[in-house]
């Protein structure tokens, strides 16, 4: 049987985004906080360079929003990166405060150790050796379950919102665990739900960021912006075991060289930041070099750096490579690109709110206008702690304790049966991921983009008949929402007659000379 429960906020995520604004909602507000899988199971628990904020008196918060706004190809919105760049150092506190720990300088007392990432002028990332999102993840996990007020529900996995009167009361959410899908109302609901790497055939990403919240708004009727900027983050490991496990920018940041198979260094003759260009110049160096060479990877150098200072910073990847046999003290380990994070994602504003009443949206789902065509490192974990904090002071003051009402139809499954060849999911899930890799990924054409948005239709006319017959499934939600978001990327890399940030189309090399959004409205 269904069961109907009410709060007065609902977060659909539980990473870093979607726990820290638990954490800061007032007390007396009864909540729920749901997540597809484990708590823990988001990109968050895997971040390993950092989190980026002012916290030197030798940086300044102009020189942050100088290298964001660079970074960004001239999309940013200004006001969003200040009000970020702004409230980094209070939101780091807030962490801090929580009890996350960060490496500290060896010696300056008490000092945090800063390391440097693509795109920085300086040193500027704090970090937890090469674990960061893991340090964050827990220490902030462990207070959500500790507080009365927040009620946890995981493997559940939100299908769509509902709404009464255009104002948000909720979604309907399937459990995973009882096979039901069950309502949750509530005066306010957020988005917490991360990105849509996934998307792609080859990705940094855990397997739940499937843009179930971004596709869930667009169904809802919010817009959505600039989805056309996938970021590709250049250096995976390059194993047929490892699942493009992520090997840090902060590996180049602390001095790690990209070496061709003949050992020569490559990234100067791109950008005179060499390895710490921004990634979107790196990422497409790499698929140039790999393209132009006919090779399967690069290398990545950090060798002569002293084993002990490879082994403190990088205990993490140190581990991970020598279960494949590569040794980060001595080899030049072979890398490549792979999909790593959604710049684009359901408008917002500066405190989360989306079009909708009462439906607010917050970390790598969202789009503030922070990332414009490229994110610079480090900067969304910050996008994360600054909007969770923005978002729960707006909905504390505009929603109040019992404001949850609304009463909502049960979920309808007398149309459906169980689905009787799941092979149909997984083959479609396949064939999406491999047309967004080989044509709508680093280098794109206007071709390539037509074929991608023919395949997807019929993709979407195929899952949406099987949505309609079948009981549905976390798999088969999840195909749902990536053909959606996936449709809208096409939507809006077909749209961008320029090339810019990670958007890079040969049949339009050049940079216009006016930057504009891509905004789609349902
Ligand atoms: P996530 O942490 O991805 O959490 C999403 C949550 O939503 C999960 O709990 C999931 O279960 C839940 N969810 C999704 N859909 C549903 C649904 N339909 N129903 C219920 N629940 C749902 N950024 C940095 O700033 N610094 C770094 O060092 C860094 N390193 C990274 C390393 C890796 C390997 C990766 C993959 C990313 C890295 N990033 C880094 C990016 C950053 O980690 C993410 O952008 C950020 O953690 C996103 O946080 P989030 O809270 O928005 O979403
Ligand atoms: C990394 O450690 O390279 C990832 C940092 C990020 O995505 O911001």
């Amino acid at each position: 049987m269904p069961i109907h429960h009410r709060h007065d906020v609902l977060i659909i995520g539980s990473g870093a985004a979607g726990l820290a604004l638990a954490l800061q909602l007032p007390a007396s507000f009864r909540i729920a906080l749901i997540c597809k899988n484990d708590l823990s199971e988001g990109s968050t628990y895997y971040a390993q360079g950092g989190i980026a904020a002012v916290m030197d008196d030798q940086d300044s918060v102009e020189s942050h929003i100088a290298d964001t706004l660079a970074t960004g190809a001239g999309l940013c919105h200004e006001e969003a990166v200040r009000f970020t760049v702004e409230n980094s150092r209070a939101s780091v506190q807030w962490l801090i405060d929580q009890g996350v720990q960060f490496t500290q300088a060896e010696d300056d007392g008490g000092a945090y150790h800063l390391t440097r990432e693509g795109g920085h002028s300086r040193r500027r990332v704090l970090h937890a050796a090469d674990a960061t999102g893991k340090a964050i993840s827990q220490v902030l996990t462990e207070r959500a379950l500790k507080s009365p007020n927040i009620e946890i529900f995981s493997r559940r996995v939100a299908v769509d919102l509902a709404s009464v009167d255009s104002s948000c009361c909720g979604a309907y959410v399937l459990d995973r665990a009882r096979d039901t899908v069950d309502f949750f109302a509530a005066g306010a609901t957020v988005l917490a739900t991360g990105g849509a790497s996934k998307a792609y055939l080859y990705t940094s990403n855990p397997d739940g960021a499937s843009g179930d919240g971004i596709a869930m708004a667009w169904r809802a009727g919010c817009k959505v912006a600039n989805l056309e900027f996938n970021q590709f983050h250049p250096t995976c490991l390059y194993h047929p075991g490892a699942k493009s496990f992520l090997i840090s920018e902060a590996l180049r940041g602390e001095g790690g060289h990209l070496l061709l198979a003949n050992g020569e260094r490559f990234m100067h003759h791109f950008d005179e930041r060499a390895e710490l260009a921004p990634r979107d110049i790196v990422a497409r160096a790499i698929d140039h070099e790999m393209k132009r060479r006919g090779d399967d990877c690069v290398f990545l150098d950090i060798s002569h750096r002293p084993s002990s200072f490879i082994e403190e910073h990088f205990p993490t990847i140190s581990t991970r490579c020598s279960e494949f046999g590569f040794d980060l003290t001595r080899d030049a380990i072979p890398v490549v690109p792979a999909a790593h994070y959604t710049c684009g994602g359901v408008v917002v504003n500066t405190c989360g709110q989306t079009d909708m009443h009462g439906l607010y949206a917050i970390g790598e789902t969202a789009s503030t206008g922070l990332h414009g065509a490229n994110r610079m490192a480090s900067n969304s974990l910050l996008e994360c702690l600054v909007y969770a904090r923005s978002a729960a002071s707006d909905i504390s003051d505009k929603f109040s304790a019992s404001s949850s009402q609304a009463t909502m139809p049960a979920w309808d499954e007398t149309q459906v049966t169980d689905s009787d060849e799941d092979v149909v999911i997984s083959h479609n899930w396949d064939e999406l991921r491999r047309f967004m890799w080989d044509y709508v990924g680093i280098v794109r054409t206007d071709k390539r983009l037509a074929r991608a948005s023919h395949r997807v239709e019929l993709l979407q006319r195929e899952i949406r008949e099987y949505y309609s017959n079948y009981k549905v499934s976390n798999d088969l939600l999840e195909l749902r929402n990536l053909a959606m978001v996936a449709e809208l990327m096409i939507r809006c890399a077909r749209s961008r007659k320029e090339s810019r940030g990670l958007h890079y189309t040969l049949d339009y090399p050049a940079l216009s000379a006016t930057a504009e959004d891509t905004i789609l409205i349902p």
